[in-house]
C-alpha cells in the first residue's frame, strides 16, 4: 500500500514545513518539500491541514472493573471514540487481583484488548509487595517489553500501596531500569475526610472533592519524590491537578531528579464549581484526584508552557449516569472516574493553541512526542519522519464541533464537556499506513476489525 500526502504542512515537536508525505508499507519512506508519484495507491489532498504524528494517550482505563461495575469503554468502543479523536495509540493498565501473578494478568488483559482499533501499549500494577515480586517485575521487561509500573498511593483498600511496598516497588523497578508511575494522593488521611463527612451525614458529590483536598495531593507527590529520590527510580506522577503539586515537581525537576509530569484536559478547563448542583448534575465530574480551582487550571497550562508538564492523558474513564447512581445517597459509592479519549487533541487544539497558550509545537509535543518518548515509543511512534511507523493525523484546523452526548462515539450517555464548543479536528487518520478515518468517518476495513490483534507495541 503506497499512500501519497500532498500539500500540507508536517507539525512536528520541534520543527513545521510545508512537506508532502510517502508511505509504503506502514512506514513513512519520504518527507520532501515536493513529492510527485504516478500511482500511488491513494493520495491525499492535504491542502490547508496540518499533517501530525497520530496522537498517543497514555493514561486510559477501558474494562475497568469496579463496584459500580466494568467503566463503560471497552477496548473496542474506547479505541475507536479515540480513532475519532486522532489517537492512534492507547496506554492502558494491567491490575492484577491479589495474589495474582503479574504474568498471568498480563495475558488476561491482552486477551481484553484484543479487539483495540488502535495501537496499544500497558503499564503493569504491582498492588502488593511478595517475595518474588522483584523477579517478576523483571520478568516484565524481559518477557512483555513492559518498563512502566503504575502504583496507587490512594485506594488503600483494594490497589493501594502503603509508603514502605511502594518504596519496594520502586528499588525493584529502579534495578531494572523502568519508571514507576503514581497516582497521588493520600489515601489513608482521605479515608478518614470521607468517613468523617459520610457519618456526618454529607453524603452528596459536593463532598467527593472536599474529602480529596488538594495538599493531600501535594504531600503525596513530596513523598513520592523523596521516595523516588531515595530508591533512584524514574517517577511519572499521573494526573496532576494542582497547583501545590507543580511546585513540588518543578523543585525536583530544577535539582535534576527524573520526576516527569502528567495533567488531563479536565484539570486543565474545568474547575470545582461543577461540584455545585443536583446529584445528576455533579456525580458525572466525581473522578480523583476531583477538579480544583480556576487558579490551578492556569498554573496547570503554565506548567505546560514552561515544561514542567509533559504529557497530557485522559484518564478515560468513563461511567454511565445508571453506574454513578450507585452512589445517589452515598458520594463513597461513586464510581470514580469521567471519559475524553475523543476529545483530547480538539480541546488542546481549541483552547491550547487557538488561545496562544502553547505552539502548535508544543500541542505535538505533549499529545504524541513526549508519551512516545517517556514510554519507549520514539522515534517509530511520535514523530513525522523517514522510518517512523505511517500513525498520522491530517487535521482541519478549522473544522468547528459542539461536544456531546448524542455525537461523539465514546460508550456513555455523560459526557464532561457537553456543549463545549471546539475548532480543528481529524479529517483523516492513517494508522500503521492504512487510512482508516477518511472525512471523519470510520472505514469499514477499520472497524471491522482488519487492524485487529497485532496491535500490541
Ligand atoms: O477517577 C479516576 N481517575 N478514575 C480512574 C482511576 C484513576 O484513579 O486513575
Ligand atoms: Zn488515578
Ligand atoms: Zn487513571
Amino acid at each position: 500500500m503506497v499512500i501519497l500526502i500532498k500539500n500540507g504542512i508536517v507539525v512536528n515537536a520541534k520543527s513545521s514545513e510545508k512537506a508532502d508525505v510517502l508511505i509504503e508499507n506502514g512506514k513513512i519512506t519520504r518527507v520532501e518539500s515536493k513529492i510527485d508519484l504516478p500511482t500511488p495507491d491513494q493520495l491525499i489532498d492535504a491542502r490547508n491541514c496540518y499533517i501530525f504524528p497520530g496522537g498517543i494517550d497514555p493514561h486510559v482505563h477501558m474494562h475497568l472493573p469496579t463496584a459500580a461495575g466494568f467503566s463503560a469503554d471497552d477496548f473496542l468502543t474506547g479505541s475507536r471514540a479515540a480513532l475519532y479523536g486522532g489517537t492512534t495509540t492507547l496506554i492502558d493498565f494491567v491490575t492484577p487481583a491479589k495474589g495474582q501473578l503479574l504474568a498471568e494478568a498480563i495475558e488476561e488483559r491482552k486477551k481484553e484488548a484484543n479487539n483495540c482499533l488502535t495501537n496499544y501499549s500497558l503499564h503493569v500494577s504491582p498492588v502488593e509487595w511478595r517475595e518474588n515480586m522483584a523477579t517478576e517485575i523483571e520478568n516484565c521487561f524481559q518477557e512483555y517489553g513492559l518498563k512502566s509500573f503504575k502504583v496507587y498511593m490512594a485506594y488503600k483498600d483494594s490497589i493501594g500501596l502503603d509508603d514502605e511496598d511502594l518504596r519496594k516497588v520502586m528499588a525493584a523497578v529502579s534495578m531494572a531500569g523502568g519508571m514507576v508511575t503514581v497516582h497521588s494522593e493520600l489515601g489513608d488521611e482521605i479515608e478518614d475526610l470521607r468517613s468523617k463527612f459520610a457519618s456526618g451525614g454529607k453524603t452528596s458529590p459536593k463532598y467527593h472533592p472536599l474529602s480529596r483536598p488538594a495538599e493531600l495531593e501535594a504531600e503525596a507527590v513530596k513523598k513520592a519524590i523523596a521516595l523516588a529520590k531515595e530508591t533512584n527510580c524514574s517517577l511519572y506522577i499521573v494526573h496532576v491537578s494542582s497547583k501545590e503539586s507543580l511546585n513540588h515537581i518543578g523543585k525536583a525537576q530544577k535539582e535534576g531528579q527524573n520526576v516527569i509530569a502528567e495533567t488531563c484536559p479536565q484539570y486543565l478547563l474545568l474547575d470545582d464549581k461543577k461540584y455545585n448542583g443536583s446529584f445528576t448534575e455533579t456525580a458525572p465530574f466525581v473522578m480523583s484526584p476531583p477538579l480544583r480551582e480556576h487558579a490551578d487550571n492556569q498554573a496547570l497550562w503554565q506548567a505546560i508552557a514552561n515544561g514542567t508538564v509533559k504529557t497530557i492523558g485522559t484518564d478515560h474513564c468513563p461511567f454511565s449516569l445508571q453506574q454513578k447512581m450507585k452512589g445517589e445517597n452515598d458520594f463513597r459509592k461513586i464510581p470514580n472516574g469521567a471519559g475524553g479519549v475523543e476529545h483530547r487533541l480538539a480541546l488542546l487544539y481549541t483552547f491550547g493553541v487557538l488561545k496562544d497558550k502553547i505552539s502548535l509545537n508544543k500541542f505535538v509535543e505533549i499529545t504524541s512526542t513526549n508519551a512516545a518518548r517517556i514510554f519507549g515509543m520514539y522515534p517509530r511512534k511520535g514523530k513525522i519522519a523517514v522510518g517512523s511507523d505511517a500513525d498520522i493525523l491530517i487535521w482541519d484546523p478549522k473544522k468547528e464541533n459542539t461536544i456531546s452526548t448524542s455525537s461523539h462515539h465514546q460508550n456513555c450517555d455523560l459526557n464532561i464537556y457537553e456543549g463545549i464548543k471546539t475548532k480543528g479536528a481529524p479529517k483523516h487518520l492513517i494508522l500503521k499506513g492504512k487510512i482508516v478515518l477518511k472525512e471523519n468517518q470510520l472505514l469499514a476495513d477499520a472497524e471491522s476489525g482488519e487492524f485487529l490483534k497485532t496491535n500490541s507495541l
